[in-house]
C-alpha cells in the first residue's frame, strides 16, 4: 500500500528526501473515489517520474453551498488499494487544508467559510486566494463562478506541500488543466503540468466519480453526450460542418433530445478557450456540461479541423 501521510510537514519531508536522493517526484491531485481516469494519471506519472505521490482531498472551497460537497462519494480503502496497484508510493490525505477558524472545525465549517459570511465573523479564517483571471471565466465558471479560485488555491497549497517535479491532470476537466498550466507559468512554479487524455467507459461516457450518483435511467441517457461530441468532431474534421454555431446546435440538440438539461455547449479555441466562429484550420475544443437530475456531467473533444 502507499504510505498514507496526513500531515503537511511530513508530506514535504517525504518529497524533499526523495528529491535529495536525486529522484523526480510526479504528483496526481484528486478528490478520491478513484476510477481508471485517475489511475491513468498515476501510471503516466510513474512512467515519467521516479516516484509518484497522489493526494485525496475533497476541497470544500471549490463547491458552493448548493452543490454536492456533502454527498461527494468517498471510498478510502478501495482508493488505497487502486493506488497501490498503480505503483503510487505515497498518498497525502489531509484532514483539512484551510484554517477552520474558531467557529468550528472540519469540512462543514470550511464549506460555510467560502460563502464569505464567516470571513467577517471569524478573523482567523483563510483569506488568501489564487485566481487566474481570464481563463477562469466562461465555460464551467458560468454556473460555478467560485470554482477555479477554489481549485487554484488548493492546487497551489498542494504544490507547496508536495513540491513535485511534474503534476498530472486529465483533459476531462479541460479548462481546469489550461487554468493550472497558466497559473504555473504566470507564478513561476517549477512544475511541469502534464495533460492526459480522457478515459471513457465502454459506451463512451467519460469516467467520473459523479457517475456513481446517476440513476440507472440517467446513466443510459447520458451516453448521448460523448456520442454527440464524437459526431460533431467527425463532421468538423471531415469538413462537412465547420461553423461553430452549427456544431454547437447539433451537440446541444442531441443532448436535449436524449433527456439531458444542457448547462452549456461551447465551441472554443483550445488554447485561449475563447469562442470561435469557424473551426476550419483551428485547434478547437467543443466542451459540454449537462445535468441529469442533480448530477452535472462534463465532457469535451479537442481536434484540429
Ligand atoms: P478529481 O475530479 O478527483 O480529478 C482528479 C484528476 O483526475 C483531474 O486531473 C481530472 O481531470 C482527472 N480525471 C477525472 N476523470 C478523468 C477521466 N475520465 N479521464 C482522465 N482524467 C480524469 O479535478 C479534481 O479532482 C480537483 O479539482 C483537484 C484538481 C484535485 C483540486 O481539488
Amino acid at each position: 500500500s502507499p504510505q498514507v501521510i496526513r500531515d503537511a510537514a511530513a508530506m514535504r519531508a517525504w518529497s524533499r528526501e526523495l528529491r535529495r536522493q536525486g529522484k523526480t517526484v510526479g504528483f496526481v491531485p484528486t478528490m478520491g473515489y478513484l476510477h481508471e481516469g485517475h489511475i491513468s494519471l498515476v501510471k503516466a506519472a510513474g512512467e515519467q517520474c521516479d516516484v509518484v505521490a497522489a493526494s485525496i482531498y475533497v476541497n470544500p472551497t471549490q463547491f458552493s453551498a448548493n452543490e454536492d460537497f456533502g454527498v461527494y462519494p468517498r471510498s478510502e480503502a478501495e482508493d488505497l488499494r487502486k493506488l497501490a496497484e498503480a505503483g503510487c508510493a505515497a498518498v497525502f490525505m489531509p484532514a483539512a487544508l484551510y484554517h477552520p477558524g474558531s467557529n468550528g472545525s472540519g469540512s462543514a465549517a470550511n464549506a460555510a467559510m467560502v460563502v464569505g459570511a464567516s470571513d467577517a465573523v471569524d478573523p482567523e479564517a483563510h483569506e488568501t486566494w489564487v485566481s487566474v483571471e481570464r481563463l477562469s471565466q466562461g465555460l464551467c465558471a458560468k454556473t460555478r463562478p467560485h470554482f477555479f479560485r477554489g481549485v487554484c488555491t488548493v492546487v497551489t497549497k498542494l504544490f507547496h506541500i508536495v513540491e513535485p517535479d511534474a503534476a498530472f491532470f486529465g483533459k476531462k476537466d479541460y479548462q481546469q488543466w489550461r487554468v493550472i498550466q497558466r497559473m504555473v507559468r504566470d507564478l513561476d512554479m517549477a512544475i511541469d503540468v502534464v495533460g492526459m487524455p480522457i478515459c471513457r467507459e465502454a459506451d463512451g461516457l467519460a469516467m467520473s466519480s459523479r457517475n456513481a450518483l446517476l440513476t440507472p435511467e440517467d446513466r443510459q441517457r447520458c451516453i448521448c453526450i460523448s456520442q454527440a461530441l464524437a459526431a460533431a468532431c467527425e463532421a468538423a474534421v471531415a469538413g462537412t460542418t465547420s461553423a461553430a454555431a452549427e456544431l454547437q446546435r447539433q451537440v446541444a440538440d442531441a443532448i436535449a433530445a436524449g433527456g439531458g438539461r444542457v448547462d452549456y455547449v461551447e465551441v472554443v479555441d483550445a488554447r485561449t478557450l475563447r469562442p470561435v466562429e469557424d473551426v476550419k484550420g483551428c485547434e478547437a475544443l467543443i466542451a459540454v456540461a449537462a445535468f441529469y437530475g442533480k448530477v452535472r456531467l462534463i465532457d469535451n473533444v479537442d481536434f484540429t479541423a
